[in-house]
């Protein structure tokens, strides 16, 4: 049979090339698998404007893995909630907790059906980690959730990760008081994590921000002082609100000094008293 040619005036589908989105974007900066046209396109326009931009979100998931040793190897965490978690990828959180405490209990929050159908797919026989669809811009629903509410125990300590996330939540969107929400339905010795792009006053981060704004729709790089006080009323842990190279950098994590890129994150994790 002869191929069959499209229409001469054929178009996409809004589902074979859908507008990037977040998730999507990130894979892509990641040498992920799972994007398309659309977000490659983004994510050129990225890395034309901050060329080491992939050296940024590899820190980025470095951190996250430092945090969850952290939390789950010294803290003693078997509870952890990952808003935001995003495509999977290497060394997920589930698997760093798993390799440390196999009975942490890990549940995955997003808002975007694809990142939930990957993450669902990955995790079909993982009985320690379910995935649950969610808006973190809508704390008490988010809370509500028959899933979340069913694998964790609200009485004992909960790791909350907001890795990537809240620099998508605008400021009308009030995410100091959706932090305060979530902080408040969980019990004393929990932590929450932050990682937050940054507004380092400088062209590059301005013009990183005016791209995603673009490109994704939202972007709301802020800086360090505004980032650490989504923390206030917690115990920051040591060594507090910092760039992402410094927080508990490992043996082979990159120097601040390394990139300039490396200045545009912050990141800190406190405990609830
Ligand atoms: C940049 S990725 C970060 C992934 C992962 N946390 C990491 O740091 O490697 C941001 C993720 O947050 C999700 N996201 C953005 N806004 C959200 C919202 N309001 N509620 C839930 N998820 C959201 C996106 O779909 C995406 O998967």
């Amino acid at each position: 049979m002869p191929e069959q040619q499209p229409a001469a005036d054929w178009q996409p589908t809004a589902f074979e090339n859908p507008p990037p989105n977040i998730a999507r974007v990130y894979d892509y900066l990641l040498n992920g698998k799972d994007n398309y046209a659309s977000d490659r396109e983004i994510g050129r326009r990225i890395e034309q404007t901050l060329p080491e931009v992939h050296l940024g979100v590899r820190e980025q998931r470095a951190v996250l893995r430092r945090v969850v040793r952290h939390l789950v190897g010294e803290a003693g965490l078997r509870q952890l909630v990952d808003i935001g978690s995003g495509l999977p990828t290497a060394d997920n959180v589930h698997q760093i907790a798993h390799a440390i405490a196999p009975a942490t209990r890990v549940v995955y929050v997003d808002n975007d059906p694809v990142v939930l159908a990957h993450a669902r797919a990955l995790l079909a026989d993982n009985r320690e980690t379910v995935v649950v669809a969610g808006d973190l811009r809508e704390p008490a629903e988010l809370l509500a959730d028959q899933g979340l509410r069913d694998h964790i125990d609200f009485d004992q300590p909960v790791g909350l990760l907001l890795c990537g996330i809240l620099h998508y939540v605008l400021d009308e969107e009030e995410p100091a008081r959706i932090v305060r929400e979530l902080v408040d339905a969980l019990p004393s010795g929990s932590h929450v994590f932050v990682h937050h792009l940054l507004a380092a006053g400088d062209a590059d981060a301005a013009a990183a921000e005016a791209v995603l704004r673009q490109g994704v729709g939202r972007a709301r790089f802020r800086t360090m002082d505004q980032v650490a006080a989504f923390l206030d009323g917690l115990a920051l842990v040591d060594p507090g609100v910092v760039t992402v190279s410094e927080w508990r950098p490992d043996a082979d994590t990159p120097p601040l000094s390394a990139s300039p890129v490396l200045r545009l994150a912050a990141a800190g994790v406190a405990r609830k008293p």
